[in-house]
């Protein structure tokens, strides 16, 4: 595949429309990125224009590559001409399946024939999305990671009529803009969301124990197993509102394993979410995790 000829479309410009545009742009191909709110289509360039400067800052990018990479990004409001003849369309709008389904069956005649239609949702059935179009054979989930500049991996979903080929030249795709990809047959949550479901539950229920300290949970798993963040510290990163949403989906899809942990539903309706509500298992000040504030299971 000539990438320098390829037409990519990325539908929806706000967080992860942001960073994919990127990732297509700097990979070479022609990428037009589309959005109904001009606001956000603004926001997204200069986002653009500063993960580039950024880049040629630290040398890890030069200055004629950032200049090609702003010159292979367009901007427009009008998904039409955006779609004409584009051999990849990546939607990314707000998760709402009506609004999914509206922008593929609009782009779907307008696209290159044997086009791939790629659907960034976390959540969302992709073979229902793809029931919106006459050719769902060529619809798969595409899901990136947030900051998707600085995450490597994307879940392919393959949604039940996605054909092997379609899987096949979309992890190409994903290799020619440096991502690693994995392939899931269409699951609620796919691995990554109801592996760390699963982590952070557990977690609570180890702290509503009193197995071991706040602290001394997430210590192990930093230490102990490599990770980056333990699953308390994660928790209260994500939001403990939306970890909630998310462990009462699978529970309802996939069964008891996923029952959310007591204590979760407590710090939830006491509205302490986490980071973005000031407390969640730990305490935070000025951004700042507090030393030795983690929730204590003798105050549960
Ligand atoms: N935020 C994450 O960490 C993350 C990670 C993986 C996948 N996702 C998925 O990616 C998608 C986008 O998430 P986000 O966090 O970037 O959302 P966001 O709210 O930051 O951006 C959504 C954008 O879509 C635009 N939009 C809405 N309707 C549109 C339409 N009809 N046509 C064109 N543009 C339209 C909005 O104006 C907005 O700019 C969602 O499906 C989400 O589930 C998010």
């Amino acid at each position: 595949m000539n990438n320098q000829k390829e037409k990519v479309v990325v539908v929806g410009a706000g967080l992860m429309g942001t960073g994919i545009a990127h990732a297509f742009a700097s990979s070479g191909f022609t990428t037009v990125l589309v959005d109904t709110n001009a606001a956000s289509l603004s926001q997204a360039k200069a986002s653009i224009e500063k993960i580039l400067g950024d880049g040629v800052r630290l040398g890890k990018v030069s200055e004629e590559k950032a200049k090609e990479s702003l010159a292979n990004l367009h901007t427009t409001g009008d998904l039409s001409e955006a779609a004409a003849g584009a051999n990849l369309l990546v939607e990314t709008v707000s998760e709402q399946l009506a609004v999914k389904k509206a922008v593929i069956s609009q782009a779907a005649p307008l696209l290159a024939a044997d086009a791939i239609i790629a659907t960034n949702t976390s959540a969302l059935s992709v073979t229902e999305i793809a029931a919106s179009v006459d050719c769902a054979d060529r619809v798969v989930g595409m899901h990136f990671f947030n900051p998707v500049h600085k995450m490597k991996l994307v879940e392919l979903v393959r949604g039940l009529a996605t054909t092997d080929e379609v899987v096949a030249r979309t992890r190409t795709y994903c290799e020619q803009i440096g991502k690693t990809s994995i392939v899931v047959n269409e699951s609620p949550g796919l691995t990554t969301s109801r592996m760390s479901a699963l982590l952070g539950n557990e977690a609570m229920w180890m702290l509503q124990e009193g197995t071991a300290t706040a602290e001394d949970i997430d210590t192990a798993l930093r230490l102990g197993f490599n990770h980056p963040m333990g699953p308390l510290e994660l928790g209260d990163l994500t939001g403990w509102d939306t970890r909630l949403s998310v462990l009462r989906y699978l529970h309802s899809t996939l069964g008891e394993k996923f029952r959310p942990c007591p204590l979760i539903i407590k710090m939830v309706a006491a509205g302490r979410f986490g980071r973005k509500t000031g407390q969640g298992v730990y305490r935070y000040e000025d951004g700042k995790q507090v030393p030795g504030s983690g929730l204590k299971a003798s105050a549960l």
